[in-house]
């Protein structure tokens, strides 16, 4: 991964963090998915490692790993990074610039809109703008689905003081805190809490627990 740019409130999860978040947004997936990766590059990077092709490190001293996860993943869903930072350009078609206080400036939205199966959201910033403005786009992003907006996987990673606003925000989509806490490589000073419309070997809501 790239450095940490304070600047863009850049803080990168864990290994550990990002497998099992990635993880989670693999499991069942067809080759139809479509998983938006919104302001979390690293659980966009842990996503490629694991879907690594066998190709490309066949002869490499991985290969017994790489055919393991082959097996267990033998589709490659789409991967759709939307991030500010364009050093992730380097992921060429996989990227999309996003800032999320202009969200509709893209080049192609028609092909966005209602596309993903799967998102999961890690906003920069812990203000109800930021939320706001991430959700309404991530709704936008959603699979259309018959009768209720619940059928798209969403996994939403902030602060523990923004759980009443996520709870209102993705309250429609089912929403809730999950048991899961999201670790970060130099750690964080504020509370930090993993959100899911969706329970998993990963994680069970915390109402549930
Ligand atoms: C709190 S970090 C989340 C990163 C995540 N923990 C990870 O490890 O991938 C917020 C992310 O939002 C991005 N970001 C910063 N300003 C942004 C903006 N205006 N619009 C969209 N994304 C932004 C940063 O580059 C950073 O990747």
């Amino acid at each position: 991964m790239f450095a940490e740019s304070w600047q863009d409130s850049q803080f990168w999860y864990s290994d550990q963090t990002a497998t099992i978040l990635a993880e989670q947004l693999l499991e069942g997936i067809t080759s139809d998915s479509r998983i938006a990766v919104v302001s979390a590059p690293s659980a966009y990077v842990q996503l490629r490692n694991l879907l690594v092709s066998l190709c490309s490190l066949r002869g490499g001293k991985r290969l017994i790993v790489v055919q393991n996860d082959k097996e267990r993943y033998p589709v490659r869903p789409k991967l759709t990074l939307f991030e500010i930072d364009e050093r992730f350009e380097v992921f060429k078609d996989d990227f999309v610039m996003y800032d999320f206080k202009n969200p509709l400036k893209f080049d192609d939205p028609g092909t966005l809109k209602g596309a993903f199966d799967r998102i999961i959201c890690d906003p920069p910033f812990l203000s109800e703008d930021c939320q706001s403005k991430v959700r309404w786009l991530a709704r936008q992003w959603q699979a259309p689905q018959a009768g209720s907006e619940g059928s798209t996987k969403l996994i939403l990673c902030t602060g523990e003081r923004m759980e009443s606003l996520a709870h209102k925000l993705y309250g429609k989509a089912g929403l809730q805190t999950t048991t899961f806490l999201p670790e970060h490589t130099k750690g964080l000073s504020n509370e930090f809490r993993c959100y899911a419309n969706f329970e998993c070997d990963g994680w069970k809501w915390t109402a549930n627990a």
